[in-house]
Protein backbone atom coordinates (compact mmCIF):
# COMPACT_ATOMS: atom_id res chain seq x y z
CA UNK A 1 0.00 0.00 0.00
CA UNK A 2 1.17 3.37 -1.10
CA UNK A 3 1.19 6.94 1.00
CA UNK A 4 -1.95 8.43 1.35
CA UNK A 5 -0.44 11.29 -0.42
CA UNK A 6 0.49 9.51 -3.51
CA UNK A 7 -3.32 8.57 -4.27
CA UNK A 8 -4.38 12.22 -5.60
CA UNK A 9 -7.65 13.06 -6.46
CA UNK A 10 -9.10 12.10 -9.75
CA UNK A 11 -7.15 13.98 -12.92
CA UNK A 12 -5.78 16.18 -10.61
CA UNK A 13 -2.24 16.77 -10.00
CA UNK A 14 -0.34 18.15 -7.01
CA UNK A 15 2.32 20.83 -8.05
CA UNK A 16 4.40 22.31 -5.83
CA UNK A 17 2.67 20.90 -2.97
CA UNK A 18 5.56 19.46 -0.52
CA UNK A 19 3.62 16.69 1.98
CA UNK A 20 4.73 17.49 5.45
CA UNK A 21 5.97 14.63 7.53
CA UNK A 22 3.80 14.59 11.21
CA UNK A 23 5.80 13.27 14.95
CA UNK A 24 3.79 10.81 15.87
CA UNK A 25 2.72 7.78 14.55
CA UNK A 26 -0.39 6.07 14.69
CA UNK A 27 0.92 3.07 16.26
CA UNK A 28 0.91 5.71 18.91
CA UNK A 29 -2.24 7.14 18.40
CA UNK A 30 -3.20 3.20 18.64
CA UNK A 31 -2.55 2.67 21.92
CA UNK A 32 -3.91 5.97 23.08
CA UNK A 33 -7.04 4.46 21.38
CA UNK A 34 -6.65 1.20 22.59
CA UNK A 35 -7.31 0.15 19.28
CA UNK A 36 -6.38 -0.30 15.86
CA UNK A 37 -8.04 2.16 13.27
CA UNK A 38 -9.70 -0.23 10.62
CA UNK A 39 -12.63 0.13 8.03
CA UNK A 40 -15.51 -2.20 7.78
CA UNK A 41 -16.57 -1.40 4.22
CA UNK A 42 -20.76 -2.55 3.73
CA UNK A 43 -21.48 -3.22 0.34
CA UNK A 44 -24.74 -3.78 -1.18
CA UNK A 45 -28.31 -3.15 -2.64
CA UNK A 46 -29.98 -0.33 -1.50
CA UNK A 47 -32.22 -1.50 0.73
CA UNK A 48 -30.23 -4.22 1.81
CA UNK A 49 -29.78 -2.86 5.66
CA UNK A 50 -26.22 -0.78 5.20
CA UNK A 51 -26.93 2.24 7.32
CA UNK A 52 -29.46 0.32 9.83
CA UNK A 53 -27.00 -2.22 9.93
CA UNK A 54 -23.61 0.55 10.59
CA UNK A 55 -25.94 2.70 12.80
CA UNK A 56 -26.65 -0.10 15.00
CA UNK A 57 -23.16 -1.16 15.16
CA UNK A 58 -21.71 2.13 16.06
CA UNK A 59 -24.18 2.04 19.09
CA UNK A 60 -23.15 -1.40 19.90
CA UNK A 61 -19.04 -0.41 19.60
CA UNK A 62 -19.56 2.21 21.77
CA UNK A 63 -21.51 0.42 24.40
CA UNK A 64 -18.39 -1.01 24.78
CA UNK A 65 -16.42 1.16 25.49
CA UNK A 66 -14.68 1.53 21.57
CA UNK A 67 -14.82 4.60 19.79
CA UNK A 68 -15.93 4.53 16.18
CA UNK A 69 -18.17 6.62 13.39
CA UNK A 70 -20.25 5.85 10.51
CA UNK A 71 -19.36 7.38 7.27
CA UNK A 72 -22.85 7.05 5.30
CA UNK A 73 -22.91 7.40 1.39
CA UNK A 74 -26.55 9.50 1.90
CA UNK A 75 -24.86 11.94 4.54
CA UNK A 76 -21.63 12.10 2.37
CA UNK A 77 -23.37 13.30 -0.47
CA UNK A 78 -25.02 15.55 1.73
CA UNK A 79 -22.24 17.57 2.31
CA UNK A 80 -18.44 16.82 0.96
CA UNK A 81 -19.46 14.95 -1.89
CA UNK A 82 -22.52 17.35 -2.82
CA UNK A 83 -21.17 18.15 -6.00
CA UNK A 84 -21.25 14.51 -7.23
CA UNK A 85 -24.21 12.87 -9.37
CA UNK A 86 -24.29 9.11 -10.37
CA UNK A 87 -22.53 9.02 -13.45
CA UNK A 88 -19.39 6.31 -13.64
CA UNK A 89 -16.77 9.16 -12.79
CA UNK A 90 -19.14 10.80 -10.06
CA UNK A 91 -19.55 7.26 -8.25
CA UNK A 92 -15.84 6.61 -8.07
CA UNK A 93 -15.38 10.13 -7.29
CA UNK A 94 -17.64 9.71 -4.33
CA UNK A 95 -16.24 6.12 -3.21
CA UNK A 96 -12.39 7.94 -3.41
CA UNK A 97 -13.10 11.06 -1.16
CA UNK A 98 -15.20 8.99 1.22
CA UNK A 99 -12.17 6.50 1.14
CA UNK A 100 -9.51 9.09 1.85
CA UNK A 101 -11.91 10.42 5.14
CA UNK A 102 -11.85 6.68 6.34
CA UNK A 103 -7.55 6.48 5.59
CA UNK A 104 -7.33 9.76 7.50
CA UNK A 105 -10.00 8.82 10.48
CA UNK A 106 -8.04 4.91 10.73
CA UNK A 107 -4.83 6.72 10.87
CA UNK A 108 -6.62 9.13 13.62
CA UNK A 109 -7.40 5.54 15.87
CA UNK A 110 -10.62 5.65 14.82
CA UNK A 111 -12.58 2.49 13.80
CA UNK A 112 -14.41 3.61 10.74
CA UNK A 113 -17.86 2.00 9.16
CA UNK A 114 -18.53 2.66 5.69
CA UNK A 115 -22.12 1.91 4.40
CA UNK A 116 -22.17 2.35 0.17
CA UNK A 117 -23.58 0.52 -2.56
CA UNK A 118 -20.41 1.27 -3.96
CA UNK A 119 -21.63 -1.04 -6.87
CA UNK A 120 -18.22 -1.69 -8.74
CA UNK A 121 -15.82 -4.04 -8.14
CA UNK A 122 -13.07 -1.22 -9.77
CA UNK A 123 -14.18 1.45 -7.27
CA UNK A 124 -14.29 -0.80 -3.89
CA UNK A 125 -10.62 -2.28 -5.02
CA UNK A 126 -9.28 1.89 -5.11
CA UNK A 127 -11.08 2.27 -2.03
CA UNK A 128 -9.08 -0.89 -0.62
CA UNK A 129 -6.35 0.18 -1.85
CA UNK A 130 -6.64 4.38 -0.36
CA UNK A 131 -7.43 2.69 2.95
CA UNK A 132 -5.08 -0.50 2.87
CA UNK A 133 -5.87 -4.32 2.22
CA UNK A 134 -4.41 -4.54 6.45
CA UNK A 135 -7.59 -2.32 7.68
CA UNK A 136 -10.13 -3.06 5.28
CA UNK A 137 -12.59 -5.43 5.94
CA UNK A 138 -15.49 -6.18 2.73
CA UNK A 139 -18.97 -6.82 4.18
CA UNK A 140 -21.46 -7.33 1.37
CA UNK A 141 -24.77 -7.01 2.11
CA UNK A 142 -25.91 -9.67 0.18
CA UNK A 143 -29.91 -9.45 1.13
CA UNK A 144 -32.12 -10.12 -2.70
CA UNK A 145 -32.42 -7.19 -4.91
CA UNK A 146 -36.56 -8.69 -4.70
CA UNK A 147 -36.44 -7.89 -0.76
CA UNK A 148 -34.65 -4.92 -1.06
CA UNK A 149 -37.46 -3.43 -3.79
CA UNK A 150 -40.32 -4.46 -1.17
CA UNK A 151 -38.93 -2.97 1.78
CA UNK A 152 -38.39 0.30 -0.23
CA UNK A 153 -37.36 2.35 2.96
CA UNK A 154 -37.19 5.69 0.65
CA UNK A 155 -39.41 4.79 -2.49
CA UNK A 156 -36.57 4.71 -4.92
CA UNK A 157 -37.42 1.56 -6.22
CA UNK A 158 -40.68 2.85 -7.14
CA UNK A 159 -39.30 6.07 -8.54
CA UNK A 160 -37.10 3.95 -10.26
CA UNK A 161 -39.23 1.43 -11.90
CA UNK A 162 -41.45 4.09 -13.53
CA UNK A 163 -38.77 5.87 -14.83
CA UNK A 164 -37.85 8.82 -12.71
CA UNK A 165 -34.39 7.68 -11.77
CA UNK A 166 -32.09 6.98 -14.67
CA UNK A 167 -29.10 4.47 -13.45
CA UNK A 168 -30.66 2.98 -10.49
CA UNK A 169 -28.60 0.46 -9.13
CA UNK A 170 -30.37 -2.98 -9.58
CA UNK A 171 -32.65 -1.60 -12.08
CA UNK A 172 -30.91 0.28 -14.45
CA UNK A 173 -27.17 0.44 -13.44
CA UNK A 174 -24.92 -3.28 -12.49
CA UNK A 175 -24.34 -4.01 -9.46
CA UNK A 176 -21.06 -6.40 -8.96
CA UNK A 177 -21.05 -8.77 -5.75
CA UNK A 178 -17.50 -8.47 -3.98
CA UNK A 179 -15.88 -12.04 -5.03
CA UNK A 180 -14.03 -12.89 -2.28
CA UNK A 181 -15.41 -10.34 0.61
CA UNK A 182 -14.65 -10.85 4.33
CA UNK A 183 -18.33 -11.55 5.23
CA UNK A 184 -21.68 -12.03 3.53
CA UNK A 185 -24.93 -11.11 5.55
CA UNK A 186 -28.35 -11.53 3.78
CA UNK A 187 -30.46 -9.39 5.86
CA UNK A 188 -33.61 -11.42 4.28
CA UNK A 189 -32.57 -14.35 7.02
CA UNK A 190 -30.55 -12.80 9.38
CA UNK A 191 -31.75 -10.70 12.19
CA UNK A 192 -30.43 -7.35 12.59
CA UNK A 193 -28.70 -8.28 16.23
CA UNK A 194 -27.87 -11.76 14.49
CA UNK A 195 -26.13 -9.72 11.62
CA UNK A 196 -24.77 -6.79 13.80
CA UNK A 197 -23.06 -9.11 16.25
CA UNK A 198 -21.23 -10.88 12.87
CA UNK A 199 -19.98 -7.17 11.92
CA UNK A 200 -18.88 -7.10 15.28
CA UNK A 201 -17.07 -10.16 15.32
CA UNK A 202 -14.96 -8.78 12.70
CA UNK A 203 -13.16 -5.73 14.57
CA UNK A 204 -12.55 -7.51 17.53
CA UNK A 205 -9.19 -8.35 16.34
CA UNK A 206 -8.72 -4.74 16.19
CA UNK A 207 -9.03 -3.92 19.57
CA UNK A 208 -5.93 -3.99 22.23
N1 LIG B 1 -32.17 -7.86 9.50
C1 LIG B 1 -32.21 -6.60 9.05
N2 LIG B 1 -31.06 -5.88 8.97
C2 LIG B 1 -31.07 -4.61 8.48
N3 LIG B 1 -32.17 -3.98 8.04
C3 LIG B 1 -33.35 -4.65 8.09
C4 LIG B 1 -33.42 -5.98 8.58
N4 LIG B 1 -34.70 -6.40 8.51
C5 LIG B 1 -35.40 -5.38 8.00
N5 LIG B 1 -34.61 -4.32 7.77
C6 LIG B 1 -35.09 -3.04 7.20
O1 LIG B 1 -34.53 -2.87 5.89
C7 LIG B 1 -34.38 -1.50 5.61
C8 LIG B 1 -32.93 -1.26 5.18
O2 LIG B 1 -32.78 0.09 4.83
P1 LIG B 1 -31.40 0.84 4.88
O3 LIG B 1 -31.69 2.29 4.72
O4 LIG B 1 -30.59 0.41 6.05
O5 LIG B 1 -30.70 0.28 3.54
P2 LIG B 1 -29.37 0.76 2.84
O6 LIG B 1 -28.64 -0.47 2.46
O7 LIG B 1 -28.64 1.73 3.72
O8 LIG B 1 -29.92 1.49 1.55
P3 LIG B 1 -29.32 2.75 0.74
O9 LIG B 1 -28.17 2.22 -0.07
O10 LIG B 1 -30.44 3.22 -0.11
O11 LIG B 1 -28.89 3.79 1.73
C9 LIG B 1 -34.73 -0.73 6.87
O12 LIG B 1 -36.06 -0.27 6.75
C10 LIG B 1 -34.63 -1.80 7.95
O13 LIG B 1 -35.47 -1.54 9.06
MG1 LIG C 1 -28.16 3.76 3.51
Amino acid sequence: MGKLEQIGAAGGVAQHIFPHAGHIGKEQRSVLAGQQGATLWLTGLSGAGKSTLAYALERRLLAEGHLSCVLDGDNMRHHLNGDLGFSPRDRQENIRRSAVVARLMNDAGMMVICAFISPLRSDRDMARQIIGSDNFIEAYISTPCALCEERDPKGLYRKARAGLIPAFTGVSAPYEAPLAPALTLDTSTLSLEQACERLFQQLCPCFI
